[in-house]
């Protein structure tokens, strides 16, 4: 059960007006803040009650997002496993120069909904064609630091493909950049009773603070047990609502 109701969900929040999706970031956590171990396990950090949940939240949003770090190292297939069958988002990874192999599962399950991989403009030919062979769709976007444009790629995939809320499911690099950029407008954070240490992988990347109060802040707007698990949904602190005057919510 809730302890306390979220106030609107992303959909009814989304900003009609804004040139890109609302997006949620999803993560899956040890206690410590860790997503992975140090050789890249990831599987599985939480139990299968918070899995059930993440389905349920990609089954509710437009497409689903990854970096092609966690494509590589986690090869997911993204659906919405749900009985009865869902709404399939759809599944996006940023790929700046084509390196996710046709043998990936995404690759090998575009007959189960649209598959588009973002790269930069002037990647080899020969690894476009490998990809649209699968039926993945390959859409060019300007490079940038850190691999893609990522402005431009929300801009495409609200304007040419109807994604109005955006699920992102990792890893630590792509989580990095969005927050950097004020990007995340909701968080579903999902939190086992684990600790990985140090060497775990990072939930979030660099982001390079210097002063807290340059710490990009969320409330909390709900907390529910799962389980063994926590599951955490928080909101951005809007530039006009300091964390001061807005105090996450405790329990
Ligand atoms: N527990 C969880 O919730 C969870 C979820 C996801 C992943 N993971 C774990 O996280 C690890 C992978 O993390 P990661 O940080 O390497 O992967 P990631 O964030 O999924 O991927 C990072 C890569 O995405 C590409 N990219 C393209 N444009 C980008 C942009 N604008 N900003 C950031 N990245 C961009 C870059 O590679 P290119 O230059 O090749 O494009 C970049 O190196 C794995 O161990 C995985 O198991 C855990």
């Amino acid at each position: 059960m809730p302890t306390q109701a979220a106030t609107q969900s992303p959909q009814e929040n989304a900003p009609s007006a804004s040139p890109r999706p609302v997006i949620i970031l999803k993560l899956a956590t040890s206690l410590d803040g860790r997503i992975a171990t140090a050789t890249g396990e990831s599987r599985w950090i939480t139990g299968e009650l918070a899995r059930a949940k993440v389905h349920r939240l990609r089954a509710d949003s437009d497409g689903v997002l990854i970096g092609s770090g966690t494509a590589l190292s986690d090869d997911p297939e993204l659906t919405a496993r749900l009985k009865p069958a869902a709404k399939q988002p759809v599944r996006i990874v940023l790929d700046t120069d084509l390196r996710l192999p046709s043998t990936s599962k995404l690759a090998r399950t575009t007959d189960q909904g649209q598959v588009l991989i973002y790269a930069a403009r002037g990647v080899e030919p020969s690894a476009v064609e490998r990809l649209t062979a699968t039926g993945a769709k390959v859409v060019f976007v300007p490079r940038s630091m850190g691999g893609v444009e990522l402005e431009a790629v929300f801009e495409d995939l609200k304007t040419n493909w109807a994604v109005n809320t955006l699920l992102v499911e990792g890893g630590g690099a792509l989580a990095a950049s969005l927050i950097k950029r004020g990007l995340v407008d909701r968080l579903e954070w999902f939190r086992a009773p684990i600790l990985l240490g140090e060497e775990g992988r990072a939930a979030i990347g660099p982001l390079q603070l210097k002063h807290l109060a340059d710490a990009p802040a969320f409330k909390k707007v709900a907390s529910r047990q799962l389980g063994p698990d926590l599951w955490e949904t928080y909101e951005k602190v809007s530039a006009e609502c300091s964390p001061e005057s807005s105090p996450p919510s405790e329990k």
